[in-house]
């Protein structure tokens, strides 16, 4: 007889953006009248910029031709792609990153839910809490996490690192020596980031401990301070102690078109064991390559039209990002987040918890957010919205807010 996986019984619920999407299906189907503005899931609304439709186009007309058809794109991702991402994010940054440490993928969701693969199951994790839910679920299917507390809603084998309003959401060194760190900054959900200064300390204690960095810089193009760093190997020591996952769906709006990559420096090594070499071999054995229609569209992101485009893409988002955080403010919120990040961090109102003010904002206003408590204990008493809605639903999401 078979055996299943049993670590996928001990996840407690569905996926949260899952759980969300039911939840709001049946609102929807009770109150067909009602128009629901959706401000919960960080998914973009604003059309691929002209650049990247070109693209896309002209790829699409190439693969109708014999001469220029394309078939399994190269497992690690077309050159072309590579090269662009090499110079763009990291050579005109100072990254001495090259094209052959990129590993191009259909998301960073595949990615940051893959990556564990390489690392064995006796590694103790350390999350900031709240945290992007799949980090740990995807560590809770390999076995990494130990039992889960439904008092506590923890798991015996992670390491938490809380990130409250009393640190200002910055994680603090945990006092246990965790093997894997997971850091996404800046940061969903908070919307909140840290310094260079503060990024290197991190390098420097990962170095140092011999724990190795899972990097998630999804929101990186909303940075807007200047002494915050857009990539992970701006620190000194970077290479030997950290991995860099990157996302196409925030910065250019592929959500539903799917591309990402990920940096496996050669420098990085467990003993003698590359992990450049293993990543290399598990995504040459397990992945197909991303779409060369896609991974052009990828390419346009890096040229002039692209990147002008997409500047303007992005500051359409942050101007509905500092609407909600305003608004919020002036209708008594405390908030955070909002400045490097498309995402708010609101504490709820009259000691509600996070599925309560859910309710009752879904209920009385027909806005959907998600619950902070969703991401992790620490969460509880918080909600996020996201600023990827259109400018006229973000306004008059936010009518409603204050008329409650
Ligand atoms: C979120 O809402 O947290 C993100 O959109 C989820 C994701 O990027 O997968």
């Amino acid at each position: 007889m078979f055996q299943i996986n049993d670590n996928y019984q001990k996840l407690p619920g569905s996926y949260l953006f899952s759980t969300i999407a039911k939840k709001v299906a049946a609102f929807s189907e009770a109150n067909p009248d009602k128009n629901i503005i959706r401000l919960g899931i960080g998914d973009v609304t604003q059309p691929l910029a002209p650049a990247i439709i070109e693209a896309m186009h002209k790829a699409v007309d190439e693969m109708a031709d014999a001469k220029t058809f394309r078939g399994y794109a190269p497992d690690l991702g077309y050159e072309f792609l590579r090269k662009a991402i090499s110079d763009n994010d990291y050579k005109a940054r100072g990254c001495d990153i090259e094209a052959d440490e990129i590993f191009v993928s259909d998301g960073a969701k595949s990615d940051s839910g893959n990556i564990q693969e390489i690392f064995s199951t006796e590694n103790r994790i350390a999350v900031c809490d709240p945290v992007y839910p799949v980090y740990v679920d995807s560590n809770v299917m390999a076995g990494r996490t130990g039992t889960y507390d439904p008092a506590t809603e923890m798991w015996s084998n992670v390491i938490y690192m809380p990130c409250t309003r009393e640190n200002n959401f910055v994680p603090e060194f945990p006092k246990e020596t965790p093997d894997m760190i997971y850091l996404c900054l800046p940061n969903n959900p908070t919307g909140t980031t840290i310094t260079k200064a503060q990024l290197q300390e991190w390098v420097d204690y990962a170095n140092k401990v011999g724990a190795v960095i899972i990097y998630d810089g999804a929101y990186e193009a909303y940075i807007s301070e200047d002494n915050v760093a857009h990539s992970i190997y701006e620190c000194e020591g970077a290479k030997t102690c950290a991995i860099e996952l990157k996302s196409f769906s925030k910065n250019a709006g592929f959500t539903g078109v799917r591309l990402g990559y990920t940096v496996v420096p050669k420098e990085l090594k467990c003993g003698d064991v590359s992990l450049h070499s293993m990543w290399a071999r598990r995504h040459g054995t397990k992945f197909n390559g991303a779409p060369y229609i896609i991974q052009r569209a990828g390419e346009a992101v890096y040229s002039d039209a692209g990147k002008a485009q997409l500047k303007e893409q992005i500051a359409y988002y942050m101007k509905n990002a500092s609407t909600i955080k305003s608004g919020l403010q002036e209708a008594g919120f405390e908030v955070y987040g909002g400045v490097n990040a498309p995402y708010i961090w609101l504490k709820t109102p009259d000691q509600m918890t996070s599925w309560e003010f859910f309710d009752y904002l879904l209920e009385k206003a027909n806005v959907v957010g998600t619950p902070g408590s969703g991401f992790g204990p620490s969460g509880e008493g918080y909600f996020r919205l996201t600023a990827f809605g259109s400018y006229e639903n973000t306004v008059a999401a936010l009518e409603r807010i204050k008329a409650l």
